[in-house]
């Protein structure tokens, strides 16, 4: 089976509109729905005192209509008592601004109080809907990702300092306290970083968030215990975030949920949508090892700053046969109904304010459809990728502060150009983790690895990666790359520090470049963004810089180590020029495209003996197939070449290919 649904919130509505809910959800095929996301002041009115009647009926009721649930714990979202009981339980912002209830994510992760209350409300719906039959996984909180900086958070980071430092000496050597007199004599002494009179210290804000990362998962892990102590046999997930804003190592959190479940919200509306769902799918099976789940996006509209858009017709269906194709066990949205009031009342649903007679709700009903005839393809293998783009989340956050060398730095904006490259190379791509003990083992599947901007390297890491090259692999390292250990510190003699001997390059000197500014290199490359005096050390120039004071000096460098090749970029290529070089390095890594000969607006994936075609473009697109092959959901039959409509989608089950 594929998971196919959305958040539900019943509470919003009068119960007569449940019989329409469940109804529509058999019509549209709905396999599973996420219950309960933020339904606390629903399920414990007062303190202790709990109302389980509503959700005891809707579960009878969904469980009668062959629907699945994943059963929430609603500890995103404290309700008014609890905050006006417990005042030290809300969070406290940079400035000192402690904030109060009207929102959600308003509580304090390290406040007793807090996780009293949430592993409290975890037991009571553990104890209660353990033996529900509806019940087939627990969805702990929501998107894990808040920041508060009380005294009581001050103490627990004080706490993990002490674990992760040992000794005060360590911590001020790492920190490097003696810029600006701020040596600790004692732990009482060390804030999280708060409003100050100018830049703070990078390594301190660095190592809170990994704190918070840690104090979240913490908080994740006792309700995920509390859990499993009534129902051994039921995964628990919690819904992964990406944004800026988030001090979650995803990476890290992985290997603590039962599966990786994934919230992805496209924020461009043309073709970058995609693009971006490719990047998404790709990272989120990344951190999965495989296999993950879809738990939310937008059914129809897309936000792009400022704005909304409407997907057209098809874009809902290759959006989510988008994310399966990429190991995603199904397709989930936010939300199941539109709703009448409350903070995202204009956000688009399955079931929009429109009612079930609307595109959106019909374009559900074709896709749910799809999935039920795709179910037998739910156990294929995930799509096999020998190319990978390295993602580091302490690299990102050390990125984004401040005293850098240029304010438009953006480490997402660099990992997302280098898979978006790969994406337009059509080559299948997927994603290495250097901070995770696992790292070294990990590269032995891959023939060719990007590394954007992974600003923070270990001398593990880096070795890993030396030897891995030296026995055949294809490296490209970007700009901005092994700059400094994983405290912050930066590594001497020259960049790219810890990548420097095996690349064969030092650069002396760095040329951040304003945005509107093009760099030409002698091969043609344009580039911007950034520029280096680089001066080869055993590297073969490949393109050099041709104005500036840099003009004649080498910009792109190739350096062949034992079986392997070490490539350095020290500019910022654009689009066209980086797929170029990648699709270039790929090729000699011995890898190709998913197929030959794919127009521009069409992307494949393979995933096992599946192959997924999606037309992204207008134009009715004629392609080759590799043999002879089934379409997986109507069953025909599918020999030679196949046409896919503009916006269309076709998903080929190969015969012994
Ligand atoms: C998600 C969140 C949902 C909803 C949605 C709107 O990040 O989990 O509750 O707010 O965003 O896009």
């Amino acid at each position: 089976m594929l998971f196919f649904g959305g958040d539900y919130n019943p509470e919003q509505w009068p119960e007569k509109v449940w019989d329409d809910d469940v109804a529509l959800m058999r019509q549209a095929g709905i396999t599973m729905v996420s219950l309960g996301i933020f339904a606390w002041s629903h399920l414990e009115p007062r303190e202790g005192e709990y109302e389980f009647g509503w959700l005891d009926r809707i579960m009878d009721r969904l469980h009668d209509g062959g629907i699945r649930v994943a059963l929430a714990t609603p500890t995103a979202s404290p309700p008014p008592w609890f905050t006006l009981a417990h005042p030290s339980a809300l969070p406290v912002n940079a400035d000192g601004v402690r904030l109060t209830h009207g929102s959600r994510d308003t509580y304090c992760a390290s406040a007793p109080a807090y996780r009293a209350a949430a592993r409290r409300i975890a037991a009571a719906l553990g104890e209660r809907y353990a033996g529900h039959p509806a019940l087939a996984m627990w969805h702990v909180h929501n998107e894990y990702g808040t920041d508060c900086r009380c005294d009581l958070t001050a103490e627990a980071f004080r706490t993990w300092l002490r674990d992760r430092h040992g000794d005060l000496d360590v911590l001020n050597e790492a920190w490097t306290t003696a810029f600006w007199s701020q040596r600790y004599s004692d732990w009482s002494q060390i804030m999280p970083p708060r409003a100050t009179q100018y830049l703070p210290n990078p390594a301190q804000v660095l190592d809170f968030r990994r704190f918070l990362s840690d104090e979240l998962l913490g908080a994740f892990t006792e309700q995920r215990d509390v859990l499993r102590s009534f129902t051994p046999d039921i995964p628990v997930t919690t819904n992964f975030v990406q944004g800026g804003w988030v001090s979650v190592d995803h990476a890290r959190w992985a290997a603590e949920v039962d599966l990786v479940a994934v919230d992805h919200y496209p924020d461009s509306a043309g073709p970058g949508a995609e693009e971006e769902t490719a990047f998404a799918g790709d990272l989120a099976r990344g951190w999965g090892g495989g296999s993950w789940l879809l738990m939310e996006t937008a059914p129809n509209l897309i936000y792009t700053p400022g704005r909304m858009h409407a997907k057209e017709p098809g874009r809902l269906t290759r959006h989510s046969l988008g994310y399966v194709a990429r190991g995603s066990r199904g397709a989930m949205y936010f939300q199941w109904r539109q709703p009448r009031g409350g903070a995202e009342l204009f956000h688009s649903a399955l079931v929009p304010h429109a009612g079930a007679d609307s595109p959106v709700f019909r374009e559900a009903v074709g896709l749910g459809r799809a999935l039920k005839n795709l179910a037998t393809t739910a156990g294929a293998a995930p799509p096999a990728a020998r190319i990978a783009v390295a993602w580091d989340a302490p690299s990102w956050w050390a990125l984004q502060g401040a005293g850098l060398p240029a304010a438009d730095i953006d480490y997402l904006a660099a990992v997302r150009q280098a898979h978006r490259a790969l994406f337009r190379a059509k080559r299948q791509t997927g994603f290495v983790f250097p901070g995770l003990e696992s790292f070294p083992e990990s590269l032995g599947a891959y023939s060719m690895i990007v590394l954007p901007h992974l600003y923070l390297v270990s001398d593990r890491a880096a070795a890993a990666l030396g030897d891995w090259v030296a026995a055949g692999g294809h490296l490209v390292v970007g700009y901005l790359s092994g700059i400094a250990d994983p405290a912050g510190r930066i590594r001497l003699g020259g960049y790219p520090g810890a990548f420097r001997d095996l690349l064969g390059v030092r650069a002396v000197e760095w040329h951040p470049q304003p945005p509107e500014t093009t760099l030409l290199l002698d091969d043609g490359t344009v580039a911007g963004r950034w520029a280096e005096r680089v001066e080869t050390a055993g590297a073969a120039t490949v393109a050099l810089y041709t104005s500036g004071v840099l003009a004649g000096a080498p910009a792109i460098t190739r350096r062949e180590v034992g079986a392997g090749v070490a490539w350095y970029l020290s500019t910022g290529l654009d689009d066209d020029s980086l797929e170029r070089l990648l699709g270039t390095v790929a090729s000699e890594a011995g890898v190709g495209p998913v197929l030959e000969g794919l127009p521009r607006d069409v992307e494949a994936v393979r995933r096992d003996d599946l192959l997924y075609l999606f037309n992204h473009g207008p134009v009715a697109a004629s392609l080759p197939l590799p043999g002879p092959a089934v379409d997986a959901v109507t069953g025909r039959p599918l020999h030679g070449a196949v046409t896919v409509a503009g916006g269309g989608c076709l998903i080929a089950r190969l015969s012994a290919v």
